[in-house]
């Protein structure tokens, strides 16, 4: 499968949903995702409840180069126009390992499909050669930690902040 062609993939309410690279164009989509995040949500995803991330930051979360990073978005099913339901992204931070974030949007949590998304995400980044993936939780995020854990990830305390917690995928060296 080439790394831009959608993936369809079912939730597990029954409903179809597309699964792609993030494209330049998604910049106000991106920032539409984000906006409609309950504060809870917005706040474990980036350590803060800013509403609006800044024009320079969007850019920077649709322009991914892919030597450094894969970043996914999925797509509600039948509707009017194209709406993001979630988005995950790794970055590249030290060789063959990348830090990575996810968020699902509230209304479709608990169905599946950060799940589906996270291994989509963890398939394409191993494509590229990243080994390892690294993504520090805030430690009161259970949901989270929950999530990543089922998915074998490892957590460890974060020696540089005691209100976050480290998790790692298990092929970490
Ligand atoms: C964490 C998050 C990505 C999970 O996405 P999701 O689509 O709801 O996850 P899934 O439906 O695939 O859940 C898989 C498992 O994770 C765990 N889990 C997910 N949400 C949970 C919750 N609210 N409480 C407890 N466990 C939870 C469960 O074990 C669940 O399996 P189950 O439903 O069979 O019990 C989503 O809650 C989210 O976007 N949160 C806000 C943003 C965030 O915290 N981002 C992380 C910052 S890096």
């Amino acid at each position: 499968m080439e790394i831009d062609e959608a993936q369809r993939v079912v939730m597990r309410d029954g409903t179809e949903v597309a699964i792609r690279s993030i494209r330049a164009e998604d910049a106000a989509m991106l920032q539409a995702f984000f906006r409609r995040l309950s504060a809870r949500s917005r706040r474990f995803r980036f350590f803060s409840a800013t509403v609006d991330v800044s024009p320079q930051d969007l850019n920077r979360l649709v322009r991914v180069d892919p030597c450094r990073g894969v970043a996914l978005v999925a797509l509600a099913p039948r509707s009017a126009q194209p709406t993001i339901i979630a988005e995950a992204r790794c970055v590249v931070d030290r060789e063959s390992s990348a830090e990575f974030a996810i968020a699902v949007a509230d209304e479709f949590q608990r169905k599946g499909l950060g799940t589906m998304l996270l291994e989509t995400l963890l398939a394409r980044a191993a494509r590229t050669g990243i080994r390892r993936l690294v993504g520090e939780i805030l430690a009161e995020n259970y949901p989270m930690l929950n999530f990543v854990r089922r998915l074998g990830f490892r957590i460890r305390t974060n020696a540089l902040d005691a209100t976050t917690l480290i998790a790692s995928t298990p092929m970490a060296p």
